[in-house]
């Protein structure tokens, strides 16, 4: 049994750049891995259900024999367990590329909301990777785990890096937060908070295309990233997402929010790559009561907007 912690991420900075030929987008992305996620177990089924490929290879079940190799159970019933969820299309990657045949079963602790913009998904997709190349013995070595994370979703890479990242491409091409830039990153308390919609990452990018206007231009967005590098500015000012107008357009709820925490909590605060979920940066010097009486105002004034079924969760930049 292998247990791997799945966290969550945030897109600190994301400027989406322009429309590819293959229907992705280009973009630029400085973004941070979490304290706080999902857990995903996985424990290799007995011999009924699979076995090693050395040895019993004729007998044992091909990677590609569809649903039973894999089982997916989970604490949350909205979570789909079937051949969408990207745990089992992640499992079935691994064993086309490494021929490994035994059955396994995951078991998946949710905490991170869907359609959030938090990376649930895509996190979830690389721990079922981390858990199966541990448990099979096969130590596919990174660059391998790359190719595989890459093909099952843009975010995936991102996770596979244990540190905030600049990502580029469609979100495949990623690097490290050069020093010192990281240290202005790790560590930094924030307060999630999502309505109870979330919002679906396709038609997100569906919409800015059509609204046309919201890409920044490369160089832009590179020139934007590189000040932040280069200065000694803290968190806050390097906050921006351009998703934010067409999510805003048709989510109001959304901007009134945040304008308001700006305003009156005085926090830097915005969207998580396609939203719904937001988060505000906690001031630097933490954990002193004057904070902790600073995060019941934010959290009563996210209720106080979004109702009492919004979402809100302390975290930290890892
Ligand atoms: O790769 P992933 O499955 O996360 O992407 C979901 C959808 O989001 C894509 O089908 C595409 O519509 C949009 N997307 C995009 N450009 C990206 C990432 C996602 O257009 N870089």
């Amino acid at each position: 049994m292998v247990t791997e912690f799945s966290p969550a991420k945030i897109n600190l900075f994301l400027a989406v750049t322009g429309r590819r030929a293959d229907g992705f987008h280009d973009l630029v992305s400085v973004v941070a891995p979490l304290d706080f996620g999902d857990e995903l177990a996985a424990e290799e089924l007995g011999a009924e259900r699979g076995a090693r490929s050395s040895g019993a290879a004729d007998k044992a079940p091909k990677a590609d024999q569809g649903p039973g190799q894999f089982v997916l159970e989970c604490d949350d019933p909205a979570v789909p367990v079937d051949e969408s969820n990207l745990v089992l299309k992640a499992a079935k990657a691994f064993a086309g590329a490494t021929g490994w045949t035994a059955g396994v079963r995951f078991r998946l602790r949710k905490r991170i909301p869907l359609g959030a913009g938090l990376g649930g998904g895509s996190s979830n997709a690389v721990a079922a990777l981390r858990a199966l190349n541990a448990l099979s013995g096969r130590g596919l070595p990174e660059e391998a785990l790359a190719k595989l994370a890459a093909g099952l979703g843009s975010d995936c890479a991102l996770f596979l890096r244990r540190e905030p990242v600049v990502m580029r491409g469609r979100g495949d091409r990623v690097e490290p937060v050069p020093e010192p830039a990281a240290q202005r990153l790790r560590g930094r308390r924030v307060l999630l908070f999502k309505p109870s919609f979330g919002i679906a990452t396709p038609w997100a990018y569906r919409r800015m295309m059509e609204r046309g206007g919201d890409y920044v231009a490369p160089a832009e967005a590179e020139s934007r990233w590189e000040k932040w590098r280069q200065s000694d500015a803290p968190a806050e000012d390097l906050l921006f997402n351009n998703l934010e107008p067409a999510a805003f357009a048709k989510y109001p709820a959304l901007p009134l929010l945040l304008a308001r925490l700006r305003r009156e909590g005085g926090v830097s605060a915005a969207m998580s790559g396609s939203g719904s979920a937001c988060f505000a940066l906690r001031p630097a010097a933490g954990g002193t009561g004057a904070d902790e009486a600073s995060v019941q105002r934010l959290r009563q004034q996210i209720h106080e907007c979004w109702g009492p079924v919004a979402w809100v969760q302390d975290a930290r930049i890892g």
